[in-house]
């Protein structure tokens, strides 16, 4: 039917969110980047190769969940509209696209995401593949922006890949209380969510043999220097994973392998680095059904339905 992308925070807003980030992440200890800069569309690139790779279970793990639940979560929230956060390309969305075509609900989705190629190439093949399908591309922040999306009726949001994993532990309590209040009394919320396993199996998924996951974490680099005028050595810095059991999480950061030293050309600002000194770039927070339920609980949610796939590696949760 329709592709359509709005900005919610215009291109000039972007280089100067990332200049504060980098500013203030760069110039304390430790030093810390926020994982949403991976993804320019060479980031967001790398993603998608990560989510083929033989170590990275998460994408497989949670497809199989969905195969064979759109259906059952479709029927049961008859949604008029999907909207979905941190929607990359979309891929495993269709399946609960084409359920919501199949019992016949709802004809509208908006992504919400922050690289504008993943929004467009997403929307172009959607449309071309779903004529009947009216898509709403949202360049912007995901917990920030769904307030301001426009809404058309019964809305199911989704949060799929455990990107929800990716926020700082200590900033999810106020982000599914922003998820509470923007339900409505028939929406619903379905949330993906990779669970606590053995430790070998997930530092695997962050170190893959090939190098890709390395060469994800090493793009935050690059986005800084070609976007604020920076001279980072990025072969300078090795990929550093690790599980940190306090925080239920798989944490990564780049380890700087010799003294560095570094100008940021946009902030008129030196930054330097001792040999072994880390920059934190992404927490991956992994789950359980009864830690995930007492957080929402909080917030004012519960857990309706919960799935896993086959091999208990992962977890779909519809929420209201
Ligand atoms: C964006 C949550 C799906 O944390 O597993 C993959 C991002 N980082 N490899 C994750 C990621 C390193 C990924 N998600």
């Amino acid at each position: 039917m329709s592709f359509e992308l709005i900005r919610l925070s215009d291109p000039v807003d972007h280089r100067a969110e990332l200049a504060v980030d980098v500013r203030h992440g760069l110039g304390r200890r430790p030093k810390r980047l926020p994982s949403k800069w991976f993804y320019d569309d060479r980031g967001s690139a790398l993603f998608e190769q990560i989510t083929e790779l033989p170590e990275y279970y998460l994408t497989r793990a949670e497809t199989e969940i969905l195969r064979a639940r759109a259906d059952e979560i479709v029927a049961t929230v008859a949604p008029d509209e999907i909207v979905e956060l941190g929607s990359g390309s979309s891929t495993k969305t269709r399946m609960l696209l084409e359920a919501m075509r199949r019992t016949g609900t709802g004809c509208r989705y908006a992504a919400i995401d922050v690289s504008e190629g993943a929004l467009k190439d997403a929307g172009s093949s959607l449309v071309d593949d779903y004529p009947w399908l009216e898509v709403e591309g949202v360049l912007g922040d995901l917990g920030r922006d769904l307030p301001r999306v426009p809404r058309h009726g019964r809305r199911l949001v989704i949060f799929l890949g455990s990107t929800v994993g990716n926020l700082a532990p200590r900033d999810r309590p106020a982000f599914f209380r922003t998820i509470r209040e923007g339900l409505e009394a028939d929406d619903a919320f379905l949330l993906g969510v990779d669970l606590v396993k053995d430790e070998a199996t997930m530092v695997a998924a962050y170190d893959d043999a090939a190098g890709v996951s390395a060469a994800f974490n090493r793009n935050v680099l690059v986005v800084i220097n070609r976007t604020l005028d920076a001279d980072l050595p990025i072969d300078a810095f090795e990929h550093v994973t690790r599980w940190v059991p306090g925080a239920s999480a798989m944490v990564q950061s780049l380890r700087a392998t010799r003294r560095v030293t570094a100008r940021i050309g946009a902030l008129d600002l030196e930054v330097s680095l001792a040999e072994g000194e880390e920059i934190h770039t992404e927490w991956s927070c992994k789950f359980t059904e009864e830690h995930l339920a007492d957080e929402l609980d909080d917030a004012g949610l519960t857990i309706e339905r919960w799935w896993t796939d086959v091999g208990d590696r992962f977890g779909l949760a519809l929420i209201r």
